[in-house]
């Protein structure tokens, strides 16, 4: 299921919060800083795309910011797959459109602007996801124990969650509480890994 700092591991598959910590939304105004040369070089989101991704899969990224993983995660699923993009911040979503659009890649993309404690996502989606990402982003989240529900119903039977935290900014503790939210949600650890920077050809 998870990993904890960078683009780590996923979650394989289908409690109450009791939330201790918090931290603030990333300002749109800053989404400059999420699709830099510098983060494609430590995340290599090409490779993390490659490695979940299948032509055709539908896709979901919550918390897409400006579309740095939704890129890679469009161009992996083709022209037959994809790819939700959820944001909470309307900017944040605008800044994708505009970005992606030149690339010819928003035919393959949906974007939605959810509320700060729901996906809200169409119900009709539910059990259609093959794999779901949550990068950087459930620390920014109120509720993490109802994210993790929800994704798990937009989920099918079978698919993954991948889930990543930054580090300096996510405490292991504070990963470790989200593990465990994620499990009483029905997922399954299947896999955790830990980098600062990804210096291999695949994640
Ligand atoms: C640190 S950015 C990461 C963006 C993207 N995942 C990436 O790694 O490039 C966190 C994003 O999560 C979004 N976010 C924060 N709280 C959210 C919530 N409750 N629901 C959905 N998105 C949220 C913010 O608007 C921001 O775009």
């Amino acid at each position: 299921m998870v990993p904890s700092t960078n683009p780590g591991e996923p979650i394989s598959g289908t409690g109450e919060p009791q939330r201790t910590h918090h931290h603030e939304v990333f300002s749109a105004a800053r989404a400059g800083h999420l699709d830099s040369r510098l983060r494609r070089f430590l995340y290599r989101p090409g490779c993390l795309a490659e490695r979940y991704v299948k032509p055709g899969d539908c896709v979901l990224d919550f918390g897409c910011g400006p579309g740095f993983f939704t890129r890679e995660f469009a161009k992996q699923v083709g022209e037959t797959g994809l790819v939700f993009s959820v944001d909470l911040q309307e900017e944040m979503l605008q800044i994708l459109r505009k970005k992606l659009e030149p690339e010819g890649l928003l035919p393959r993309i949906r974007t939605y602007r959810c509320e700060p404690d729901s996906i809200n996502l169409p119900v009709d989606l539910n059990g259609t996801i093959d794999v779901a990402f949550s990068i950087f982003v459930v620390h920014e989240v109120p509720d993490p124990a109802k994210l993790f529900r929800e994704i798990a119903a937009l989920i099918r039977p079978g698919g993954t969650l991948y889930y990543t935290e930054p580090p300096f900014i996510v405490s292991g503790g504070e990963f470790r509480d989200n593990l465990a939210l994620a499990e009483d949600a029905g997922f399954r650890l299947v896999e955790t890994k830990f980098f600062f920077v990804n210096r291999g050809r695949r994640c």
